[in-house]
């Protein structure tokens, strides 16, 4: 038995919990799952990010009060994960008194041990990224993560005595190796620190909302150092330091874009606080980003997907599943609901569906449903335990190694093996005694694998344990549950079986695309030409009864700025594009526009708009964008001049936000 705690970030109240986000909790949660099968001691940290200039600007943004607003959205993270059938032993948010006070005592062990300063600093700063960026770092002066501009700042800060430390990470990192993971992710944070390092600015002076830095609260911490020492805010404290290390292990998931943060600033923070390098957390694990049609999925790009909604169409084991045997763990993934389904169809369905459905039937034909007694092994049975066995093997390494995909990779060649086995034992071709040996094997099988996809699916493996007449896994400290062989007892000679139908229905066809219709945001179009028509008209109208318009009216036009974020042709219609457009809320807009005959797509993408925003939807016919025709709804109208052949966007200058209202 060995104490093993696993982190997630702590998302940003900027959003709400997306597939992105969803992803690293979710197999957080399936390692934690993993470790308490094998008998170990666990803990999982999750929550939410709350202070900095993001959020500020956020809150104001929503006309809320900063700490109004991070409770409303925090609680959205909390609600959801429980959905997800994650459960985290402590919800963490950088506003919990606990936290800001252990952050303020950290502050103070760094300065008592020299490492902070006084001074001034000036440079670009990504506010998405809560981040300075070098002019090396940028594209064009905007963030390449976010796509926003960077701000210049200059203003008075603290700084980490980050440089000092250079010699000393490296020396860490090569005395552990395995700290950072994947091992390509570990040579550019190796490469990074040799390049050199310049000291952290760690507090702010132009915006309040953060913890104030004792002693001079005209400043409030940066917010990742705030945020950093949430993972021993928690776990290094009172009771729970029994899991920090070297008395647990902490493994740190994080994603590829915050790796540098983990990697380089945090265990510099811990040494310099006095930690020493046996109390450094083992491993910081990055992982890819999930990707739609190859961009980033998340707020910046408002391309998110609700993961909530898939689980609930097809179930949170399905999507666990889904993302984590897809997607190899440390690698970017494109995500696709049609893929979702197709593996489903596949992997849960027509194999390990259809060996449970199938083996409970031919225990009912053979037995009357009960469990069969197990005779003599012949070289068919061996063949298949070796399988088992070698997989099982594949399986735990897969876990143990934070290797999910692998894991269940081996899992379900299990499965795979044993629809074979059935084909060949053919039990319902053979002698009573040879029948009902391959069925006890294969009860056994099914038992195991009950076992082996919990970590994943731990809805399924209870269902799927119900047909078998098997209770509910239920871990226990310092016992060993995850199996390594099929020599059971796992069932009972003579025990009822309690076949309930398929544990994984599959999907033909029409319930495909049905699901694929929920699932996918229904896109909202907007044929600004007609739009522009009608709104002549009305116009026309308006101002022949009134020829001024009062400003109360005026005021009800919601202008906004909106930032392009991706563009197509619409088929078979010459003039229209399909854009998406952030607003600066939850959702990107669809608007179709009449530009094509001015703009290729490419051309407008990363372009300011103006937009009015509270047009009221209206419906244009329909569209096929290459499933199944969709319906074309107007979501808010461009404000451009001229022909349709050389059309002029107006747009706004300077860093105007997506969202940012005109007036
Ligand atoms: O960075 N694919 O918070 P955040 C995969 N508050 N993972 C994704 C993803 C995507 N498309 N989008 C987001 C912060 N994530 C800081 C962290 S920790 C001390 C402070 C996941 O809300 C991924 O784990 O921007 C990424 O690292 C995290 O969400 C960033 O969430
Ligand atoms: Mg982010």
């Amino acid at each position: 038995m060995e104490r093993f705690s696993v982190t997630t970030p702590i998302y940003y109240v900027n959003d709400v919990p997306h597939l992105g986000t969803a992803y690293t909790t979710i197999v957080a949660d399936a390692l934690r799952r993993f470790h308490c099968l094998r008998g170990d001691e666990t803990f999982m940290l999750t929550g939410t990010d709350e202070h900095g200039l993001k959020i500020q600007r956020q809150a104001k943004e929503q006309g809320s009060d900063p700490k109004a607003f991070t409770d409303k959205i925090s609680e959205r993270f909390k609600e959801a994960w429980p959905k997800l059938d994650i459960v985290a032993n402590r919800f963490v948010r950088t506003t919990d008194v606990d936290h800001e006070a252990f952050v303020i005592e950290l502050w103070e062990k760094i300065e008592a041990n020299g490492d902070l300063y006084e001074g001034e600093y000036e440079g670009w700063y990504c506010v998405g990224c809560e981040s300075l960026k070098t002019d090396k770092e940028l594209e064009s002066g905007l963030c390449p993560l976010h796509k926003t501009s960077a701000e210049r700042v200059k203003e008075k800060s603290y700084f980490f005595r980050l440089e000092k430390w250079q010699k000393v990470l490296l020396d860490f990192y090569a005395r552990h190796p395995h700290f950072i993971q994947p091992e390509s992710r570990r040579n550019e944070v190796v490469s990074f620190v040799e390049s050199g390092l310049r000291d952290l600015s760690v507090s702010r002076t132009s915006f309040t909302w953060g913890i104030p830095v004792p002693g001079n609260p005209k400043h409030v911490m940066y917010v990742w150092f705030d945020a950093l020492a949430n993972y021993l805010s928690v776990l290094g404290q009172g009771s729970l330091v029994r899991f920090w290390p070297p008395n647990g292990k902490v493994v740190h998931l994080v994603g590829k874009d915050i790796l540098r943060f983990h990697a380089v600033y945090w265990p510099a923070f811990l040494l310099s606080a006095g930690y020493t390098e046996k109390q450094i957390p083992q491993t910081v694990f990055a992982h890819g980003f999930l990707t739609i049609d190859g961009q980033k999925m998340g707020k910046a790009l408002r391309n998110a997907v609700d993961p909530l909604k898939i689980a609930r169409e097809l179930g949170s084991d399905t999507l666990r599943y889904h993302l984590l045997r897809a997607i190899a763990f440390g690698q970017d993934g494109d995500f696709d609901h049609a893929a979702l389904i197709e593996r489903y169809n596949a992997d849960l369905g027509k194999n390990l569906g259809n060996l449970l459905s199938r083996v409970l039937g031919l225990c009912q034909k053979v037995t009357g449903g009960k469990v069969p007694v197990q005779g003599a092994r012949t070289a068919l049975e061996e063949e298949l335990f070796r399988s088992v066995v070698t997989n099982l093997t594949l399986a735990r390494n897969g876990w143990e190694s934070i290797e999910p995909h692998r894991a269940l990779e081996a899992t379900f060649a299990i499965s795979s093996a044993a629809n074979t086995y059935v084909d060949r034992a053919a039990p319902w071709a053979s002698t009573p005694e040879r029948a009902h040996t391959a069925l006890a094997t294969l009860l056994d099988v099914l038992a195991v694998l009950s076992v082996a996809i919990w970590p994943a699916m731990p809805n399924k493996s209870d269902a799927m344990r119900a047909q078998l007449g098997l209770p509910p896994i239920k871990p226990e400290l310092g016992v060993d549950l995850f199996p390594t062989d099929i020599v059971g007892p796992f069932l009972m000679a003579g025990a009822p079986l309690r076949p309930a139908g398929p544990l994984f229905p599959t999907f033909d066809k029409d319930r495909t695309r049905d699901i694929l219709e929920t699932l996918i945001p229904k896109t909202v179009l907007v044929d600004t030409e007609s739009g522009a028509k009608k709104a002549e008209a009305d116009a026309k109208a308006e101002s022949a009864e009134n020829q001024f318009l009062g400003f109360d009216d005026f005021a009800k036009i919601d202008l906004r700025v909106g930032l392009v974020k991706a563009a197509e042709k619409v088929p078979k219609k010459d003039k229209l594009l399909r854009l998406t457009v952030d607003l600066g809320e939850p959702l990107p807009r669809t608007i179709v526009a009449g530009l094509a005959l001015t703009f290729a797509p490419a051309d407008l993408v990363g372009r300011k708009v103006l937009v009015v925003a509270n047009l009221a939807p209206r419906e244009f016919g329909s569209a096929d964008f290459g499933a199944g025709k969709e319906k074309l709804v107007s979501q808010g109208m461009l404000l451009a001049s001229g022909p349709s052949e050389n059309l002029k966007l107006a747009t706004i200058d300077g860093a105007a936000l997506p969202g940012a209202k005109l007036k």
